[in-house]
């Protein structure tokens, strides 16, 4: 949410920057914003995306070496020209950038007004840059100190970025809960939210811990904690490939990443599956397995796509290992006081791993003694991190909002571990694991072969593209996958859409159904087969126009149905890896022909960092 970019070296810190905030526009695009060092110091911003901001400023001559830049996710103050980042402090000697929220906002901002500062934005940032200012002018202090000291007295989370009009070789960064990655190249400095604006640069990193100060000053980098104890950054070799962030010739991002699935599949099993030998291994949780076992109860907690392969996990960890599984939207578990019991395993699902509700419930889950295991797909990430143990899933950047290939990629780990703890439990047999091995050899060729469908699912599209309705339906494992689908529509094309259990439509959603209502089946070979069948036919009698996803052969469910997309069998525990890929299509197609913006959709980031 919000996402930051600090340059400081000897190449044109405008364009380093401007790129930058292009690659983290997925974390918000309310307003966009640059400071620079160019006769003083100068704030160019403006509401909308980081091209409207290119354009504000083409033209202008603005050289500098250093300098700072923002895209923002609006939470205090509406998306417009003066709530845009950066912020200048009181003089206008300082500028801020700043990811996160300061609960003590208005408390701070009171007494700062109480002493004569005036405020032109509502953002809670402008004050935290009067409040650095003034604690430095009435001190006396030297600017990073003046962070150090105003920063333990916020509340709240932050990734920030100060430059100064009065020293041209300095930026101060501090991060607590928010994301920030400083780069190291040859006599210059990066810092980001992800290393996504760095990778061009250099590959030598440090991830700011929490709670720590980051000072470049003269070409050198120096780290501290906010209570003023040096640390030795530790530099860490990024593995990422630029091609990796780049759309490779795709139209969009969310259109490569789902296309990248066959590959982020094999990635996420690679090293840790041999069939040949039987053998499955997921080194970052060994030796958690043992207290995964022998765990009374497993609690998942993710939000938004992530919560729904949560959901498929429940299906997948209650059958095969015979441990019960609650599964729990992080944002609601946290603030209800939840039971937690010594023995309970807590399995965190985010992509970001930068996820502020996760990130607290598992800090929650943690100090009640519970053992944590992440499941993220960015390596260094703040859950990853938190957790006792975890399995990246190693799917690759996701720039795209909508999430597609981690869902599939956390699917596969999710089944990985599951797997794991069933055979050491004995839950499994040895036959039925397997099986299992061998089909999840066998997921990327599946995928595949559903990918092929591209043209057929566009078609699709093209019928329904004007719905305002959509209905999604499975059940047992395809279920989640029901909500995943509706989630996907409603989140890049804007239309309204429901994913329910199959079985409880007649409790309500079948109320809605008539000659114009699009429902999707997902209904493919698996234990509830004959069941959904009867809702097929449910809809139907009420002239509800359907479209169905089954298991290729199938023969009963087409003849009811108005388009069909058919996928091959899958073992049932595996299917959503592979019935969730046409309505991944859909939803990308239906938007387009909409002509959203599919890979950054209104009001949503890809990476929600506030409360
Ligand atoms: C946001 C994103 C979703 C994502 C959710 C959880 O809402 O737009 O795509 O599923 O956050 O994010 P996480 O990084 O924790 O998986």
């Amino acid at each position: 949410m919000c996402g930051i970019v600090a340059y400081i070296g000897h190449r044109d810190a405008q364009q380093v920057i401007i790129k930058g905030l292009k690659r983290l526009e997925y974390r918000g695009y309310d307003s966009a914003g640059i400071a620079l060092l160019n006769n003083g110091l100068n704030v160019y911003k403006k509401k909308g995306k980081v091209s409207e901001l290119e354009e504000y400023i083409n033209g202008q001559p603005l050289t500098s070496h250093i300098g700072i830049g923002h895209t923002r996710w609006a939470t205090h103050g509406e998306p417009n020209d003066t709530n845009a980042h950066p912020h200048y402090s009181a003089s206008k000697k300082l500028a801020i950038i700043h990811n996160g929220i300061i609960e003590n906002y208005s408390a701070l901002k009171q007494e700062l007004i109480n002493k004569g500062h005036r405020f032109v934005s509502e953002t809670d940032t402008e004050v935290l840059i009067h409040f650095i200012e003034d604690i430095q002018q009435s001190n006396n202090y030297p600017l990073d100190e003046a962070v150090r000291v105003a920063l333990t007295q916020v509340i709240g989370a932050y990734a920030i970025v100060v430059m100064s009009a009065e020293n041209p070789d300095l930026l101060i960064a501090a991060r607590k809960g928010s994301p920030l990655v400083i780069g190291i190249g040859k006599d210059e400095f990066f810092m980001a939210s992800d290393a996504t604006p760095i990778i061009e640069y250099t590959k030598d990193v440090v991830y700011l811990n929490d709670q720590e100060i980051a000072v470049i000053d003269n070409g050198e980098l120096r780290i501290k904690t906010i209570e003023d104890a040096p640390t030795t950054p530790y530099i860490q070799r990024l593995e990422m490939e630029l091609e990796a962030i780049e759309k490779g010739g795709f139209e969009h991002f969310m259109l490569k990443e789902i296309f990248e699935q066959p590959r982020s599949i094999k990635d996420c099993l690679r090293g840790r599956l041999d069939v040949s030998s039987g053998r499955l291994v997921l080194g970052g949780i060994r030796e958690y397995v043992n207290k995964m076992v022998h765990a009374d109860r497993i609690i998942i907690v993710a939000c938004g796509t992530s919560w729904h392969a949560g959901l498929v996990a429940e299906y997948m960890i209650e059958e095969f290992c015979r441990i019960p599984v609650e599964v729990e939207y992080a944002s609601e578990f946290r603030y209800r006081n939840p039971i937690i019991r010594e023995g309970d395993v807590v399995i965190a699902i985010s992509q970001s791993g930068e996820t502020a509700d996760t990130l607290a419930a598992i800090e929650l889950a943690k100090a009640k003694g519970a053992i944590i295991i992440g499941v993220c797909n960015v390596v260094g990430s703040s859950i990853a991190r938190a957790s006792h143990a975890g399995s990246y899933t190693h799917a690759g950047p996701e720039i795209g909002v909508a999430s597609t290939k981690a869902f599939t990629a956390q699917l596969t780990v999710l089944s990985m571990i599951c797997l794991i703890v069933a055979q050491k439990k004995g839950t499994i047999t040895e036959r039925k694991f397997h099986e299992m091995l061998v089909e999840l050899e066998n997921l990327p060729a599946k995928v595949e072969e559903v990918l092929k469908q591209n043209d057929k699912i566009k078609e699709l599209a093209y019928t329904f593209k004007d719905a305002t309705n959509f209905l999604y339906l499975g059940r047992g494992c395809n279920f989640p996958v029901a909500l995943e689908g509706a989630l996907k529509l409603k989140e890049i094309s804007y239309i309204h859409a429901e994913g329910y259990p199959a079985a409880e439509m007649k409790h309500g959603p079948i109320a809605l159904i008539d000659e114009e209502m699009p429902v999707v089946f997902i209904a493919t070979h698996d234990s509830s087969y004959e069941k959904i069948v009867s809702n097929v036919q449910e809809v139907k009698a009420r002239k509800g126009r359907v479209i169905s996803v089954v298991t290729k052969g199938d023969e009963l469910i087409p003849g009811m149905s108005e388009f069909v997309i058919e996928v091959p069998a899958v073992q049932e525990a595996l299917m959503p890896i592979v019935s969730v890929i046409p309505l991944q299509l859909l939803s990308y197609h239906i938007a387009v022909m909409r002509g959203c913006n599919v890979d950054q959709p209104r009001n949503l980031a890809k990476s929600v960092t506030v409360e």
